[in-house]
């Protein structure tokens, strides 16, 4: 049979068109269709007052972004200047990363910020550190009028997003070359054991934010804490919080965030002003009796225990000095301990927000 090459389907699906009647350049330029080319021209194209066209300032994406370090089976982010990053960037990790997104949005009674917004203002956003990006995307979606910009080190960002929103590399721990007073808030979730100085990082988002505009950040303890004893000082709960914190000063990356007050303290130093908190406790496991903060706890162990080995590689194996063996039996007890309905351990977390004075 002659092959079909009017693009009709069949029922084994659509017939596929013969290369030699794919459009030239030309011809589609003469219909209308702008060049494959123009898409990634876009993010290069330089108009300063456009917060989407910083990739000549920052990294630019190309094929060695993507040469990953193997460590231990996982795969980390590529060279980018002097950064290191404790979390994998694989699959796996990534699956993880998403349900942890969900996690803290239910830690977060529902909500991806606590700073009083207003809706009609805000047009210009940064996320820091944006991991999958998903807060990124849920943010674009409530602000359809704002611009949202988020920045990593591993280019791990869905590429189907919303128009408002967009990813770039960026080192958060070198100056930011984003303009003086760019955006209206600039949010920064879970860089715990990434941001070398937490003064400087304000510094920076002081110089960045607009007047008037605010900064917000989110960051959970590494110690867990119980009320009732049950969480014993030989736990391997116990030892999350010792092993953390020290990998984070190795690592010259501090897991000690809200231990040392570093949210609030970075943004008075700043400059910031009217800054507020609100404290979370997050019991990880199965466990509390109030349903919100029961499912809040489920929602963290099951991001944690999507990859655990992902958690622990580095900190553990790297910073520490641990056998992979060594490592996954910790992770066996401390799954046991989180697993065990008469062990009532569980975190700290903060959101920390203030203003940029007008
Ligand atoms: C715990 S994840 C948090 C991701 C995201 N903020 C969230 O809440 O879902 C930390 C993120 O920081 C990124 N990261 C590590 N070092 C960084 C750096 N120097 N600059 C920017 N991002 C960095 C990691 O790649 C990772 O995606």
């Amino acid at each position: 049979m002659a092959p079909n090459t009017k693009g009709s389907s069949s029922a084994a699906g659509p017939t596929k068109v013969p290369i030699s009647m794919l459009l030239s350049n030309e011809e589609q330029t003469a219909i209308g269709i702008l060049p494959a080319s123009h898409w990634q021209q876009q993010f290069t194209q330089e108009d300063p007052s456009d917060i989407f066209s910083s990739r000549a300032r920052t990294a630019s994406l190309t094929e060695s972004i993507f040469q990953y370090r193997h460590i231990h089976g996982r795969t980390y982010h590529s060279d980018i200047g002097n950064a290191e990053s404790w979390e994998p960037n694989d699959e796996r990790h990534i699956d993880a990363m998403e349900i942890a997104h969900h996690a803290y949005t239910v830690t977060m009674e529902h909500r991806l910020y606590r700073a009083p917004l207003d809706k009609n203002k805000v047009q210009k956003v940064l996320d820091v550190g944006t991991g999958t990006g998903l807060w990124a995307i849920d943010f674009a979606d409530e602000f359809p009028g704002a611009d949202v910009v988020g920045t990593d080190i591993t280019p791990i960002q869905p590429s189907w997003v919303p128009a408002n929103v967009k990813f770039e590399l960026d080192d958060c721990n070198q100056e930011w070359t984003w303009p003086d007073n760019t955006f209206d808030f600039i949010h920064a979730r879970m860089l715990i054991g990434v941001i070398e100085d937490w003064y400087e990082f304000h510094r920076q988002a002081f110089r960045t934010c607009k007047p008037g505009g605010y900064i917000e950040t989110f960051a959970a303890c590494s110690t867990f804490e119980c009320d009732d004893g049950t969480v014993k000082e030989d736990s391997a709960m116990s030892q999350w919080s010792k092993v953390f914190n020290e990998g984070g000063r190795r690592f010259g990356r501090s897991f000690e965030v809200y231990d040392h007050d570093l949210q609030r303290k970075g943004m008075a130093a700043a400059g910031f002003v009217d800054i507020e908190y609100k404290d979370y406790i997050i019991p990880i496991g199965v466990w509390h009796p109030e349903k919100e903060t029961a499912e809040s706890g489920l929602w963290w162990k099951l991001a944690i225990e999507a990859d655990l080995e992902g958690y622990l590689n580095y900190t553990f194996i790297v910073l520490l000095g641990w056998t992979p063996e060594e490592t996954k039996s910790y992770g066996d007890q401390i799954k046991k301990e989180w697993n065990n309905p008469n062990i009532h351990g569980y975190v700290r977390a903060r959101s920390a927000w203030g203003r940029k004075p007008e």
